[in-house]
C-alpha cells in the first residue's frame, strides 16, 4: 500500500519514513558488529556511488561478483522497514560478516552499538545545493515520498530541515563533529568528481586492502557516471514504475557539480548563502559548488 509510505514522521524532531518511526525499537537496538562498515550520508550525497564503489574494492575489482545482486541487496539500508520485506535490519542480521551497511541516519539517531563496537564509518558529503536539488527530483519521481510541492515550497522545506532525514546542516554538522572520535573517513562528493582514483584509493586503504593500479583504474572506470546510468544493477531500473516513475526524473539524473545553478534564483542564492553561514558556523568545511 503505497498511500502508506508516502508519509514521513517525526522522531526527535527528525522526519522519517513513517514505516521507520513506526518499527523504531528494532533499529535502534541493532546489534552491530565491530568489523562492520556503514556507508553513511544525507540522501542524494552519492551514496549509490560510493556503495558501488566499496563494492567494487570489497571484491578486488571483480565486477561479475559485484554483479550478482542489485545493489540495495548487496548493502543492508538500516532503517529500511519495506515494504517489500525483508527489512535492513533483517537482512544484515542474516549477513556473513564482515558487513557492509548503509544508513541515511543522522549521527544522534544511530543504532549506539555502531559506537560502542567502534566501527568504521564512510561519510560521503555533497554539497548542499546539489544536493537539495538532487533530493528535489527525487522526491518528484518516488511516488512513496510526499509530494515536494513548487520548487519555492520544497526550498523552504529544504532550508528548514524539513525533509526526510531532516536537516542537511544538522546532519553534516553531526558527522563532522563525531568523526574525529570515531574511526570515520569523510568524504566529498565533488572531490570523488574531481579526482575519483585518489579518492577511491583513499577508500581502499581506509577498507585495509592492497589493490594494483590495474585494478583501480578499472574502478574508475566502472563507477563512472556514463557507466552506472546504464548499469541495470545500480540505475534502480528493476524499481518498478508505482514506486520509481523515472519519465518523471532517472534515479542516475545528471550526476554533476553546479546544477544548483539551473534551479536557484539570485535571491535564494543569497538567502541560502546567508543561513548556510548561519547554520555551518565552527565547522571548517569549504564545500565546492562548481568544478
Ligand atoms: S539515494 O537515493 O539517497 O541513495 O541517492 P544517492 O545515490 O545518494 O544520490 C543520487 C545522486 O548521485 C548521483 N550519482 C552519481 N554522480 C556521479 N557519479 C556517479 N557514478 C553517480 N552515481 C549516482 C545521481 O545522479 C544523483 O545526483 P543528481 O544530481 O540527481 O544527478
Amino acid at each position: 500500500d503505497l498511500s502508506k509510505q508516502k508519509e514521513l514522521k517525526e522522531i526527535a524532531g527528525i522526519l522519517l519514513m513513517a514505516t521507520s518511526v513506526d518499527n523504531w525499537s528494532p533499529i535502534q537496538k541493532f546489534e552491530a558488529k565491530p568489523d562492520d562498515l556503514l556507508i553513511c550520508t544525507f540522501p542524494k550525497s552519492g551514496t549509490t556511488w560510493i556503495q558501488e564503489i566499496v563494492d567494487m574494492i570489497a571484491q578486488n575489482g571483480d565486477l561479475e561478483k559485484c554483479q550478482q545482486v542489485i545493489l540495495q541487496q548487496r548493502h543492508p539500508f538500516l532503517e529500511w522497514t519495506g515494504p517489500p520485506k525483508p527489512s535492513g535490519v533483517e537482512r544484515a542480521n542474516a549477513m556473513p560478516s564482515p558487513r557492509i551497511l548503509k544508513t541515511h541516519l543522522p549521527a544522534h539517531l544511530l543504532p549506539p552499538s555502531f559506537w560502542e563496537n567502534n566501527c568504521k564509518f564512510i561519510y560521503l558529503a555533497r554539497n548542499a545545493k546539489d544536493c537539495m536539488v538532487s533530493y528535489y527530483h527525487f522526491y518528484r519521481m518516488n511516488q512513496t515520498l510526499p509530494d515536494p510541492g513548487t520548487w519555492e515550497e520544497y526550498f523552504e522545506n529544504f532550508i528548514s530541515g524539513k525533509v526526510g532525514w531532516g536537516s542537511w546542516f544538522d546532519h553534516v554538522r553531526g558527522w563532522w563533529t563525531s568523526k574525529d572520535s570515531y574511526r570515520t573517513l569523510f568524504l566529498f562528493y565533488e572531490d570523488i568528481k574531481r579526482n575519483p582514483k585518489q579518492e577511491i584509493r583513499k577508500v581502499m586503504q581506509f577498507m585495509g586492502k592492497n589493490l594494483d593500479e590495474t585494478i583501480l583504474d578499472k574502478i574508475v572506470q566502472e563507477t563512472s557516471f556514463e557507466k552506472m546510468k546504464e548499469n541495470p544493477l545500480v540505475n534502480r531500473s528493476a524499481v518498478p514504475k508505482s514506486v520509481m516513475d523515472q519519465s518523471i526524473s532517472p534515479f542516475m539524473r545528471k550526476g554533476t557539480v553546479g546544477d544548483w545553478k539551473n534551479h536557484f534564483t539570485v535571491a535564494q542564492n543569497e538567502r541560502f548563502d546567508k543561513i548556510y553561514k548561519e547554520k555551518m558556523e565552527g565547522i571548517s568545511i569549504n564545500f565546492c559548488t562548481e568544478l
